[in-house]
């Protein structure tokens, strides 16, 4: 499916990628669609290249780039969370899922997404969609119980092409 398939001109799909810009990409497609986000998502690049220059910005300079995608929450946690890989990580988002899980606003898929799609990490990023696709394919039912460690196990295949691929089914 992905080698017919796969959207490899999503902005978050290039090669090289920065972990601040998976990062970037993976927020704001938590409630939003992926044809929607797309313009927000460059935009807001041009306006914070890196985490340094969004760690800086005010809320108040801040929201205008941001408007549009709803979800104030999803706002405030980005710059805090910019803020504390600045101060705690020197800038670098930290390799280590429990360590992006503790980031305001990132939780286990958004933490496998970043290790996977920045860091190449052989983990699986799991959420209720990913769930239940996985759950058909194996087990005939989307409410089929998955167990995501056994899944990460046998399935030998590139995780950052299989997680892209599940997105895009
Ligand atoms: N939805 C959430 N993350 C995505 C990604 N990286 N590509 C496509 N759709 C997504």
């Amino acid at each position: 499916f992905y080698k017919k398939y796969a959207r490899l001109s999503l902005p978050w799909r290039r090669k090289n990628i920065t972990p601040y810009e998976v990062w970037v990409s993976e927020i704001m497609l938590q409630q939003t669609q992926v044809s929607r986000v797309i313009k927000y998502y460059k935009k807001f690049l041009q306006k914070f290249p890196d985490i340094f220059s969004l760690a800086k910005c005010s809320w108040k300079e801040f929201v205008p780039h941001y408007r549009g995608l709803g979800y104030y929450r999803r706002g405030e946690n980005m710059l805090k969370t910019a803020r504390i890989i600045v101060k705690t990580f020197q800038g670098i988002f930290p390799m280590d899922k429990k360590a992006l899980q503790s980031l305001p606003g990132v939780g286990e898929y958004t933490a496998a997404a970043i290790l996977s799609f920045a860091y190449n990490k052989d983990i699986i990023a799991f959420d209720t969609n990913a769930q239940r696709v996985y759950g058909r394919f194996f087990y005939g039912s989307r409410f089929a119980h998955v167990s995501l460690k056994r899944l990460e196990k046998s399935l030998a295949l590139n995780k950052k092409k299989l997680n892209a691929a599940i997105m895009d089914f």
